[in-house]
């Protein structure tokens, strides 16, 4: 039951989902299957089937379902988790979603009440190795949603974090802003960001077109942080990413530059989300597969992002 559906952006929603009392354990980076359309069977294929068409031989065939006149998102579509909060009326989960195509537009215009059909917890999560204690969130556009549930994880586990929140444009960002903390333009990290400051974590934003904080792509942010870290901090530290393929690569190639481990949340098209159609593949090192080997000479086999990830390390991902 959809119980908030309110802009944070010129294009992204956030949507809170008010759940059933057993709903799984859920943890960041993994995600659900919304069924964007309605869960009632009025505009499934089913009912495309169980109509018999209007049609006299000579003439155009009259279409008159709904689901033929318009489009419709006939498969699920995945969101990673945003955050998840249990309460005396139950568990609720919340996904930031960006507007994109039929699906995302579908939900967009969710009312307060409405039900949604979801499957889910689904994928594997971020990892958090005991010997560390400095989380690095790096968040471009829409791949900041698993970052502010992962900041709500990192406070309860006890780490230090910072987040790195990058965009096109400041009315492109997914986020609350404190007016009264501005963002720096300098690379400074500051509470400016609610989603994380409520979790105690600091933020620098870099926007490409200068419009909010640091002017330049998140990486800018992130090396200006690295660089101010001693030898041992480096070795306490993990970043942690999610957004575009290219911004990911590298956000993990600097990591690596740095010796800081770096795990990746792989955001690749799916279908089914649970191991089935194979649609959803990426390349991943694997020396037990000797026959397959990049240009390079490293061996690799296919993973799938639904159920092998969508967290990888990023050493193993053979960038495509
Ligand atoms: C594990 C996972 C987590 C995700 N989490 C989020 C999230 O938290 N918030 C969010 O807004 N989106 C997220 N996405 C992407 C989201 O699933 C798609 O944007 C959504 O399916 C688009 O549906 P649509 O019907 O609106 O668009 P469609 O009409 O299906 O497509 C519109 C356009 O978007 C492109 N597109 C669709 N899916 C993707 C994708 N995965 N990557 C790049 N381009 C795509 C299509 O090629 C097309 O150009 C996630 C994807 C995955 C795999
Ligand atoms: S989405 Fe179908 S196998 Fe991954």
């Amino acid at each position: 039951m959809v119980e908030r559906n309110h802009p944070l952006c010129r294009a992204h929603y956030l949507l809170r989902l008010r759940l059933p009392a057993d709903f799984p354990a859920t943890a960041p980076g993994q995600f659900i299957q919304l069924a964007c359309r309605r869960p009632d069977g009025a505009q499934t294929s089913e009912v495309v089937l169980a109509h018999d068409l209007e049609w006299e031989p000579g003439k155009a065939i009259a279409f008159q379902q709904p689901e033929l006149l318009g489009p419709l998102a006939l498969l699920r579509r995945p969101f990673s988790l945003a955050g998840r909060g249990d309460d005396e009326r139950g568990p609720w989960v919340e996904i930031v979603h960006r507007v994109v195509g039929v699906g995302t537009q579908w939900l967009s215009r969710l009312k307060v009440g409405d039900s949604v059909d979801l499957i889910g917890p689904l994928g594997n999560r971020f990892q958090l190795p005991k010997d560390r204690s400095l989380g690095l969130l790096v968040g471009g556009g829409v791949g900041l949603p698993p970052m502010f549930y992962l900041a709500q994880a990192l406070q309860a586990a006890g780490w230090q974090a910072v987040a790195f929140v990058g965009a096109q444009a400041r009315d492109l960002l997914p986020v609350n802003l404190d007016s009264s903390v501005p963002p720096a333009t300098d690379g400074q990290p500051a509470l400016s960001v609610q989603e994380f400051a409520r979790y105690g974590l600091v933020t620098v934003i870099t926007t490409d077109d200068g419009s909010l904080g640091l002017k330049g792509l998140i990486t800018e942010g992130l090396t200006r942080f690295l660089k101010t870290l001693s030898p041992a901090q480096r070795q306490q530290a993990v970043v942690f990413t999610c957004g575009p393929n290219g911004m990911m690569r590298a956000t993990a190639s600097l990591a690596a530059a740095h010796g800081v481990d770096c795990q990746v949340c792989m955001e690749q098209a799916m279908a089914c989300g649970m191991g089935t159609c194979q649609s959803c593949v990426v390349r991943v090192e694997d020396a037990a597969n000797p026959q397959d080997r990049t240009a390079d000479g490293r061996p690799w086999r296919y993973r799938l992002t639904c159920t092998d990830g969508p967290v990888f390390d990023a050493r193993q991902i053979v960038w495509e």
